[in-house]
């Protein structure tokens, strides 16, 4: 009960990806959480899988790229759960496109959901922890912030700024007792890795690539980024701020190997 009556919004948490992976891990803790996603559905399901195990939550439509209705749902929040603990910001968007093919609508959707989404979620469940004393964010950023990656320009930029912005943050509320802290994971088996393999000419031989460069020879379950979430979430990294904590098997750290 790492998290026990804590709240805590997860952003992006309607699909069976990473962000319904942490809002039933921290449930399982004892958070009461806030599903949010531009899919009512999805947030809703999300919150209805909670509230079946007995633990508490809520599921809201919010499109993070709407100051006004981000505002209003951390509002409905505060007032329904009492205050607001932890956030993460898990809503992320991607596509494969050559720099010079990719439209302005393009980038600025990807920018809009992984990096504007990021400010504005932050901005506003800021005060309410501001008001606690105390507060953990976690945004979830990727390798793809870290490394070059082709074809890749709009979402490698939009992490590369959200782990900037989560330094920055980190600076800036650690008087207040507020933790900002991100995960960089590999790649891991959500939705949008579906969506990104069946893109490909051979969406198996391209799943297979993708397990044999993570050196502990898989791809990440949304479980696995869930638990480095919590960590980040909880007490246990009461002195952990401003940190970008890579969760991908190995792959950055590997580097080329001989030939034998
Ligand atoms: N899957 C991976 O390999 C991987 C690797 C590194 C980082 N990430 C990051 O993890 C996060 C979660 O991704 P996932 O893999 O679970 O993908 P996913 O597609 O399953 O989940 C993303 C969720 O965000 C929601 N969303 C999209 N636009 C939104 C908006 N404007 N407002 C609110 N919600 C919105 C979607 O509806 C979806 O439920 C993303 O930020 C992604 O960039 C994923």
């Amino acid at each position: 009960m790492r998290l026990k009556d804590q709240v805590a919004i997860v952003t992006g948490a309607g699909s069976g990806g990473i962000g319904r992976a942490v809002c039933e891990r921290f449930a399982e803790e004892g958070a009461w959480v806030a599903a949010f996603d531009i899919s009512e559905d999805g947030a809703r399901t999300t919150a209805d899988r909670i509230a079946a195990q007995g633990g508490r939550a809520i599921g809201l439509a919010v499109d993070v790229r709407d100051e006004a209705a981000v505002k209003g749902a951390v509002e409905e929040v505060a007032q329904a759960f009492g205050g607001v603990d932890i956030m993460v910001h898990c809503a992320g968007v991607m596509h494969n496109v050559s720099t010079e093919e990719e439209s302005v609508e393009g980038w600025d959707r990807i920018l809009d959901t992984n990096l504007k989404g990021a400010f504005l979620i932050s901005k506003h469940v800021l005060p309410h922890m501001r008001r606690r004393g105390r507060g953990a964010i976690v945004h979830i950023g990727s390798v793809t912030g870290i490394m070059g990656y082709t074809h890749l320009a709009a979402y490698c930029a939009s992490k590369g700024g959200l782990h900037a912005l989560t330094r920055a943050m980190a600076i800036e509320y650690a008087p207040l007792g507020i933790r900002v802290n991100a995960v960089a994971p590999g790649t891991v088996d959500t939705p949008i890795l579906a969506g990104f393999l069946a893109g490909t000419q051979d969406p198996q031989k391209a799943r297979a690539s993708f397990e044999r460069i993570h050196p502990l020879g898989r791809i990440a379950t949304p479980r696995d980024i869930a638990n480095v979430a919590l960590f980040l979430a909880s007490d246990e990294s009461a002195f952990v701020t401003g940190h970008v904590l890579v969760a991908d098997g190995g792959f950055t750290v590997h580097g080329v190997q001989p030939r034998e």
